[in-house]
This record gives C-alpha cells, sequence and structure tokens, in this order.
C-alpha cells in the first residue's frame, strides 16, 4: 500500500468519525426540549388515601353484635380443617401442636391448662389479655405479624369472611363472650326533632361500612 492510499484511507476515516460527531452533536442540540413555561394542560392527580390515613392502617373489625347473630358456622366448620392438622375442638380441651380451642373465645391469651405457650404468646398476654372477638380477628388474619416470634406457624386467614365464619364457629364452641348487642347503625341523628328535620347535618356521617 503507497503512503498515499493510506493518506486517503485515514482521511476518510477521519472525516468520517467527524462527521457522525458533528451528527451527534447537531441532534442533540436539535432535540434537547425545554420544558414549557407554563404546560398546555396539566393532569391532576388525586392521591389515594385510606380511610385510616395510610396503608399501614388497621383493618376495621366488622360490628359483632351484627355479624355474628347470622354468620355461617357451617362455612366456619369448613375453615376450621385448616386448623385442624395442630388444633383439637373437642370439650375436654385437648391439646395438640397447638391448644385445644374449645372455649377459646373469651378466654385468657396463652392461658389454656397444660400448653407451653412460646415467650412471644405470654407477652402478648401482657397487651391483650383475652381473646375477645376482635383479637382473634386481628390475630387470625396474619398470626406472626400481630404476635411476632409465635409458634403458630399458620399463615393466616387474609379473607375477612374466613375469619368471621372461624370465629362465629368457635363462638359455638363453649365461648364465654356473649355477643354484644349491636351498634345503632347512624350515628348522626341526635334528638329527632322538628327542627333537626330541616337541617342537613344528618347526612354529614356517611354509613359505616361492614
Ligand atoms: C401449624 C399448626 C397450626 C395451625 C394450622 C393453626 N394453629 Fe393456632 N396455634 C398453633 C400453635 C403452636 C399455637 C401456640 C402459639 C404460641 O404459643 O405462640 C397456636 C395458638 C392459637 C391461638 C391462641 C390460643 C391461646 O390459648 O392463647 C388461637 C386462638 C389459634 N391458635 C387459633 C387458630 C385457628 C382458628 C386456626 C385455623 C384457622 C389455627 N390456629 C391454625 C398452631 C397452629
Amino acid at each position: 500500500m503507497s503512503d498515499l492510499t493510506f493518506n486517503k484511507i485515514a482521511g476518510g476515516v477521519l472525516a468520517t468519525g467527524l462527521a457522525i460527531f458533528l451528527l451527534k452533536e447537531v441532534t442533540t442540540e436539535l432535540f434537547i426540549q425545554e420544558p414549557p413555561e407554563k404546560p398546555g394542560y396539566s393532569i391532576a392527580v388525586v392521591e389515594a388515601v385510606s380511610p385510616g390515613g395510610g396503608p399501614a392502617a388497621p383493618e376495621v373489625p366488622p360490628d359483632w353484635g351484627t355479624i355474628l347473630p347470622t354468620a355461617d358456622v357451617a362455612a366456619g366448620q369448613t375453615v376450621s380443617a385448616k386448623c385442624a392438622s395442630c388444633h383439637q375442638f373437642d370439650p375436654a380441651g385437648t391439646n395438640g401442636t397447638g391448644p385445644g380451642l374449645f372455649g377459646v373465645v373469651g378466654r385468657k391469651t396463652a392461658g389454656h391448662p397444660g400448653y407451653m405457650y412460646s415467650q412471644a404468646m405470654v407477652d402478648e398476654a401482657a397487651k391483650s389479655p383475652v381473646w375477645t372477638y376482635d383479637a382473634l380477628f386481628e390475630y387470625l388474619k396474619n398470626p406472626q405479624k400481630v404476635v411476632p416470634g409465635t409458634k403458630m406457624s399458620f399463615v393466616g386467614l387474609p379473607k375477612a369472611e374466613d375469619r368471621i365464619a372461624i370465629i362465629a364457629y368457635l363462638h359455638t364452641l363453649g365461648s364465654t363472650l356473649p355477643i354484644p348487642a349491636p351498634k345503632p347503625a347512624a350515628p348522626a341523628a341526635e334528638a329527632p326533632d322538628a327542627d333537626d328535620a330541616a337541617a342537613p347535618a344528618a347526612e354529614a356521617a356517611p354509613p359505616a361500612k361492614g
């Protein structure tokens, strides 16, 4: 290859490189866009805020006085099959892997005789001394989250309806907690008299959803 040919080739390569470089510069210049000072349109973003104020807001337990009398006890018995590998439901309160569950509604937390509870459950009893409907509802959703360190290795019942059903079933097994009176449906109205009837105040509170 003669020197001249080499020079031509080298020149060509250089020119091409330069061309590519310039082209890149020009295109970026062309396509850089400044945001407009005033947007032509704006999109309103409404953030979904849960009623409790954040995603970690605890689930509101149902109104037991309303829901228990008509709850599906048979469905609860079906759900109890998920507990049966560890729990017995007989009136003698036989303990297995887990404590006997007959009479657990209204029973002291970690209070079944003859059962060796975890330290976590014993500690829980200091905070939540009795298995109320609400306590069961919360615990059974996610046992390990509610009582970290519990030796109940069960994932939990994420569906509220399953928990309501099992609690209704447990309530038929020697429960010592009476069913509470139903909560009044709408706490809005005070003394219903003629003046109030005209006021729109009654619509202020939305009905509690169950
Ligand atoms: C894999 C075994 C297992 C399964 C399945 C299981 N549990 Fe448990 N459960 C346990 C153990 C173990 C304990 C004791 C927990 C501790 O001491 O930390 C317990 C404790 C409990 C307690 C507290 C009782 C007390 O006396 O304080 C309740 C209530 C309970 N379980 C309900 C249920 C229900 C209802 C189901 C079914 C939906 C269920 N468990 C499924 C093992 C299980």
